[in-house]
């Protein structure tokens, strides 16, 4: 089992003193090379770290483990210098500091770079508490430095185009949404980390944080309606290591419904700013299982609108269709925002049949068409490239702070925010 060893860094106590209460503006570093410190050198940080050097005037200078064989093998593969954890956070050489240790780890980490004036780009979850993830915020912000979660969804070229396609109304508004995420689990043995709450902080944190940061990218701040978690039993006798999951049941599935202020609102009278209204707005469920073997592995989201609905499908969404009913000007529209886009028309409307009704509301079509779409990559290279576009959008606020970026600390912590209440409501119903 990785061992997820805390002694170096600071205590909540520790940091707690060290809070400045003035926000602080941030400094560019310019056009200097900046030279990122690797904290964690498992499967996922030597996936990111192979695309963080592609990023121009971009260095691994230091990475570190506390299991030495790892932090060898990524020394080795990024011609970089094997530290221990606490030297590289604290390290004068080191800029950046990229911590990809289990979740649990995060928050103490990640402060102990912010405090030795580090800039953090942090695994999912930002932390596992919410109250972590807005002490690290505070940290951040008050030092005039960054520090976001990994949210890569937000930086997939199609979750831009369905952001386009909301705005747009082309649709009519959104109703509701649906995300399906039927996940394998043969790569997370029984005594992985990922199956202890205390360490990965459950389903929803570890993992539902992508998904809540997703649609709030497109819809804004949502609330969590209500939330269920189903676990798997104890498959027997305890393993000789005296792992976890082998003694008792782990958190297999868990799903939750949220509630976001969009389209549907807008009509609701006298509702303050980004609020939703109680019984209005855009219902959302989302509903993530760890039980597939890894070629079943899949995940599907569905988006409803008035005349038509989106899916797309993958875990970070490569292809998709749009079932719609359009008129002469709107399909070439529709097909030209998504990407790759092919129509295939279903059944034409011409005269009276071109009439029809929903939501109390008369309109007209010509047409049902199909769009499929895709953006020509393969999982693998979409993931590799969001996780580039992410770090280098943060490393262009770095350089110039006066940018803007795509993910801020505030997207990080409400991620955290919505994962931590549907957590809390899931549990309530045990
Ligand atoms: N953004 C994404 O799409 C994505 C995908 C996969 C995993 N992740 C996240 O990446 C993180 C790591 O996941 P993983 O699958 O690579 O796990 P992993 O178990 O493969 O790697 C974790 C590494 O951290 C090391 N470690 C443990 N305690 C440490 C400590 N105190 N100091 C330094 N190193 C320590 C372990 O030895 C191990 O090498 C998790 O937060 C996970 O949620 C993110």
């Amino acid at each position: 089992m990785p061992r997820t060893d805390t002694a170096c860094i600071p205590s909540a106590s520790d940091l707690a003193t060290t809070i400045e209460p003035l926000p602080v503006p941030r400094a560019g570093i310019g056009r200097q090379t900046l030279r990122v410190g690797l904290v964690g050198c498992g499967a996922f940080a030597r996936f990111s770290a192979a695309q963080y050097r592609q990023i121009p005037d971009v260095r691994i200078g230091a990475v570190a483990d506390i299991d030495p064989a790892a932090a060898g093998r990524a020394a080795t593969e990024l011609n970089a210098e094997a530290r221990p954890p606490d030297a590289v956070c604290a390290a004068d050489d080191i800029d950046l500091v990229y911590i990809a240790t289990p979740p649990a780890l995060h928050h103490r980490q990640a402060a102990a770079a912010l405090l030795a004036g580090k800039h953090v780009l942090v695994e999912k979850p930002l932390a596992t508490t919410l109250a972590d993830a807005e002490e690290l915020e505070t940290l951040a912000t008050n030092r005039g430095l960054i520090c976001v979660a990994n949210l890569v969804e937000r930086y997939n070229p199609l979750a831009r185009a369905v952001h386009r396609l909301i705005d747009s109304r082309i649709l009519g508004g959104l109703i509701h949404g649906m995300f399906i995420n039927e996940a394998a689990d043969e790569g997370l043995g029984r005594d992985h980390w990922f199956w202890n709450r205390d360490v990965s902080g459950g389903i929803f944190v570890e993992h539902g944080v992508h998904f809540f940061d997703l649609v709030a990218s497109w819809l804004g701040r949502g609330t969590v309606v209500c939330a269920a978690r189903s676990l798997r039993p104890a498959p027997g006798a305890p393993t000789e290591n005296g792992d976890h999951g082998a003694r008792e049941p782990v958190e297999e599935q868990v799903s939750c419904t949220c509630r976001y202020p969009a389209d549907g609102c807008g009509d609701w009278p006298a509702l303050p700013a980004r609020n939703c209204p109680p019984q209005g707005g855009v219902l959302f469920h989302f509903e993530h299982g760890f039980h597939q073997p890894s070629r079943m592995d899949r995940q599907e989201m569905r988006l409803v609108f008035e005349r038509g609905e989106l899916r797309l499908f993958d875990w970070v969404p490569t292809h998709g269709e749009l079932r719609a009913l359009v008129d002469e000007d709107t399909v070439g529209i529709l097909a030209r925002m998504l990407p790759g886009g092919a129509v295939c028309t279903m059944d034409r409307y011409a005269g009276q049949s071109r009439r029809m009704r929903g939501r109390f509301q008369p309109f007209e079509a010509a047409a049902v068409v199909q769009i499929t779409y895709n953006l020509g990559l393969s999982k693998l290279d979409l993931y590799a490239q969001v996780v580039r576009d992410l770090a280098a959008d943060q490393i262009a606020a770095i350089r110039d702070p006066a940018r803007g970026r795509t993910l801020t600390e505030v997207d990080s912590v409400a991620s955290v925010a919505m994962a931590c209440e549907a957590d809390r409501l899931a549990m309530n119903g045990d």
